[in-house]
């Protein structure tokens, strides 16, 4: 599994990001688009930063029937784009569908993660809203193992959480984790957070970092400090 530092391009359109990008005139770093960005600008913002010869995870979430996951999987798979995602929730049939509608003719696909529950959801909404009463520990490992019986490559986790997904699924099962900030800096929203160098230490194998990099004086100097701590 390759290890990397994966930049949260959360822009609200090309040009800003093409500017944040334009920092950047040695290394060309991971990118990851989500949402705000890709239905702001289309296919055309993920062709062209791919054409600017960065790697991408299009952070899109999807969540539907299996036959609709798995066209529309087909459409970002022809995007060329590294890693995509969906929600584990939506059951294993849509998880194979979307495998299968990722893959492409001569055999390759994008890396395929889940998310298993989203951070934002705590123990009481869970119980309360969705009616699902396990610990919520428990619902995140066993909708990882979901998604890995389903044949997905890894999950989106807690860096604090990267460990036991590694012991239940496997090393190659890959954890692909937000939440990272540097020692001593403001936490913003992010409740459960370790510093690059800790999530390394856990079992993180790509730390997704947004705004201590995009919101630092100097972008550049908080990406290389990022790798630095990550990958050494
Ligand atoms: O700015 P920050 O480093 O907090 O950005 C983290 C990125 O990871 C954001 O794009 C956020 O949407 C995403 N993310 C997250 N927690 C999750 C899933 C995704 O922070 N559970």
């Amino acid at each position: 599994m390759g290890k990397d530092v994966i930049i949260a391009c959360d822009f609200a359109s090309a040009e800003e990001t093409y500017r944040f990008l334009d920092n950047f005139t040695e290394e060309k770093p991971f990118v990851k688009i989500g949402m705000e960005l890709f239905y702001a600008e289309g296919p055309a913002i993920v062709r062209a930063i791919k054409a600017r010869g960065h790697k991408i995870f299009l952070d899109l979430k999807l969540h539907d029937i299996p036959n609709t996951v798995k066209k529309a999987m087909s459409v970002l798979s022809n995007l060329d784009v590294d890693i995509v995602n969906l929600h584990a929730a939506g059951g294993s049939d849509m998880m194979k569908g979307a495998i299968e509608g990722l893959t492409r003719p001569d055999g390759t696909r994008p890396l395929l993660i889940a998310v298993t529950q989203l951070t934002s959801i705590d123990q009481a909404r869970m119980e309360n809203e969705l009616l699902i009463k396990e610990p919520l520990a428990e619902v995140v490992m066993s909708y990882a193992e979901n998604a890995k019986n389903a044949g997905l490559d890894g999950v989106v986790c807690s860096p604090l959480e990267a460990g036991v997904v590694h012991e239940r699924c496997g090393k190659d099962f890959c954890t692909v984790t937000p939440g990272i900030r540097f020692a001593s800096a403001d936490a913003g929203d992010q409740q459960r957070i370790t510093t690059p160098a800790e999530a390394n230490k856990i079992g993180s194998d790509y730390i997704v970092v947004g705004r201590p990099i995009t919101k630092a004086e100097d972008p550049v100097a908080a990406y290389r400090r990022c790798v630095a701590e990550f990958i050494g």
